[in-house]
Formats: C-alpha cells, structure tokens, sequence
C-alpha cells in the first residue's frame, strides 16, 4: 500500500497486527459515538482561507511552557507501545527526538521512564494518582529523577469506562509486557489484566486537593489532562497548574461527552492567557491541528496516529507519520495565508 497519510497507516496497521491488540489500540467505549464524533467534530469545521499573504516562508515554530519549539506537536501518552511493536515507546521516543518534540510518556508505558529520557528528547511524565499514595509519590520521584520535564496528571478517570469491546474479547495484557514505572522494589506486579489494575489501583476519591499534594512532592509544572468545561478549566488555572489538556481519553472514557475541538472556544474564553491548552483527540490532518491552534490551543497530542506508524514499521513508521502531519500542517497553512503559527486566529473557521 502507498502510505500517504495517517489514514492508509491506520488501515495498514489494522491488518498487521494481532485483532485483541489492535482492538484495544482503535476501540472506544459503549456505543463508541465520541470515538466517532471525535473526527466529525473537525469535520465539520469549514475554513475561511485567506489569499496574497506571501506564503513561500511557513514556520511551525510555537512556544510551550516557555520554551521554543520546532512545531506545536507532542505525543500523547498511551499505555503499552510494546502491543505495537518490540520497541515500544523507544521506537516512539527516538522517532520524536528527531522532530524535537516532546513526548508524555504514560504511567503504564512498556518502556521505563530512565530509558525514556535517556533518548534526550523532552519528556513529560503522565501520572494516574493510585489509592496508594506512597506508591504514586515514589512514581513521581522517579520520574524527577530520571529528568522528566512535566507531569500531566490525568483526571478523567475517575472509574473505568465501558469497555465492552475488551471485555467482549476477553483482552488482557500478555504476562512478558512489562510495565516497568509500577515495579517496586521488593514487590511484583501482575500485569495479566489491565482492567483489574486500573479497578484496583486508580483512585475514585481525586479532588483539586491531589494537585495542592502533587506540588508538595515537586517544582515540575503540572498539567492537568481531561478537562472538558470552561469552569473545571478555571479551577485548573486558580490550583497553579501550569496547562490543561483539553481531551475526552480519545473517545474511550465517557461515551457521548462533549468532544475536545467543540469544547475549546469556551474554554480558551475562560481562562484567556492565564494558562496553557493542548488539545487532543482525533487529530488525523494537518487540518485538525489548524483548526485546534487556530480556536486557541498551543500544541496538540497525537494518541492513535503514532501507534499507527509503531505498529507497521517501528521508528520509521512513527517518524513518516510525524513527517505526513508537519507537512499537511504547512501546506493547509500555506493555502490558509499562514507563515506561522501566531497568525492561525479563529476568523479562518466559519461562524467562530
Ligand atoms: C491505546 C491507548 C492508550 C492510552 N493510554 C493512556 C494513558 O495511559 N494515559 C492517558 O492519560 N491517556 C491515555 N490514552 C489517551 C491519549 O492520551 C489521548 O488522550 C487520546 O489517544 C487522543 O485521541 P487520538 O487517539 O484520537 O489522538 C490512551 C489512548 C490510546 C489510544
């Protein structure tokens, strides 16, 4: 197959790998309809282009947590790179060093967090806060110490979703996928069912309070990730923390919630400059990630596209994936009259 965008690598993907792993890659929740207006919500969205800009320059440079960057991408954590391919998030970690982007490496990622940054790119460290505290301070300091860059800790998983589709077929993790940010010393960890972990592990009891504990154990900013209404939003903003990624998990936590494309204008509203915004969920064309920078956000997370280019050629596949969206991005903002990034303004989405 001709590999032309992160389309054809879905399909391709879809037919390389085993149908469980696949499954819990692409799969949603329930009825999987936020899964499905995920992508429509961009859809629907129709550009007002601008012409006679002179557009033979287009730079995707953009500024993120005070710093300069290539272009407005980071990879969104997803658990387990390894049901993808052998080298898991390292493959990930190297194909996103070379772009200079920042990577959010998950809690539950196949590859440990040391090995990660040793890759030297950045890295921001995604957090799920366990009941058993102890055990999500030690995490932390890890992730300090092996010289992560941010944490983002995730809050819309207070409960599981509804995981039909993994239950239908029975998914579990295979036995020899390590999960190696939970081992502890002195202790083994049963990988065998990720559902059972997250049960008995995430907590249900988070409140705005865990971020006031999470300042008391380190200085590194703190994003909050799964933030949907302009109020959570606020809060977000009045509790110190650094950025909020606007997300609903891509479509595989609550079924028929509001999809993070429409729920940005009301939140950009309300907190202004006062804090940063990612958005993910979705994000398959370079016209996606326009239109998400152009309604206020400052980089957006890429969750499946990666995993697609993982799963059917490892490194390269995530780099040619990597390389397909920076440049749809430059050519839709060529032919939107943008020569970067500070120019993609909410005028050019109709009716914004
Ligand atoms: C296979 C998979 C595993 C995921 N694991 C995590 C995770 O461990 N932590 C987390 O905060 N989000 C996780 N997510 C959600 C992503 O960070 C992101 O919000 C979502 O994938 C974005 O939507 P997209 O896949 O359409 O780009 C996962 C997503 C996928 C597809």
């Amino acid at each position: 197959m001709n590999l032309l965008n992160v389309y054809d690598y879905e399909q391709a993907a879809a037919e390389i790998m085993p149908k469980t792993y696949h499954e819990y890659y692409a799969g949603g929740v329930a009825d999987n309809l936020t899964l499905y207006e995920n992508r429509v919500a961009f859809d629907r969205l129709k550009l007002l282009p601008r012409i006679f800009r002179d557009v033979s320059q287009v730079s995707l440079e953009t500024e993120i947590m005070e710093e300069k960057r290539p272009s407005p991408f980071l990879i969104a954590p997803a658990a387990m790179h390894k049901l993808g391919h052998p080298d898991g998030e390292l493959a990930t970690a190297r194909a996103a060093a070379s772009f200079g982007m920042p990577q959010i490496l998950s809690t539950l990622s196949s590859v440990s967090v040391e090995e990660i940054t040793a890759v030297g790119h950045p890295v921001w460290f995604q957090l799920y806060i366990f009941r058993d505290r102890g055990w999500s301070a030690e995490i932390v300091q890890r992730a300090v110490a092996a010289g992560c860059e941010a944490l983002v800790v995730t809050v819309d998983v207070p409960v599981q979703g509804l995981r039909e589709n993994l239950k239908r077929i029975n998914f579990s993790v295979p036995a020899s996928l390590p999960l190696p940010n939970l081992t502890r010393s002195g202790s083994s960890q049963d990988n065998k069912s990720l559902l059972k972990l997250v049960d008995e592990n995430f907590d249900p009891g988070l409140t705005w309070q865990d971020i006031n504990w999470l300042r008391s154990l380190t200085d590194l900013p703190i994003w909050v990730k799964g933030i949907l209404r302009a109020d959570d939003a606020q809060q977000a903003a009045d509790a110190g923390a650094n950025g909020i990624v606007v997300s609903n998990h891509g479509g595989r936590q609550l079924d028929t919630a509001v999809t993070p494309i429409e729920a940005l204008p009301a939140i950009k509203t309300a907190v202004g400059d006062q804090i940063e915004l990612i958005l993910d969920g979705g994000i398959r064309r370079g016209t996606d990630v326009l239109k998400a920078l152009a309604l206020g956000a400052n980089g957006v997370a890429l969750g499946r596209a990666p995993l697609w280019g993982l799963a059917v050629n490892g490194e390269t596949g995530v780099q040619h994936v990597l390389q397909i969206l920076h440049d749809e991005l430059r050519n839709v903002m060529a032919q939107c009259g943008c020569t970067a990034v500070a120019e993609l303004t909410p005028d050019l989405i109709l009716n914004s």
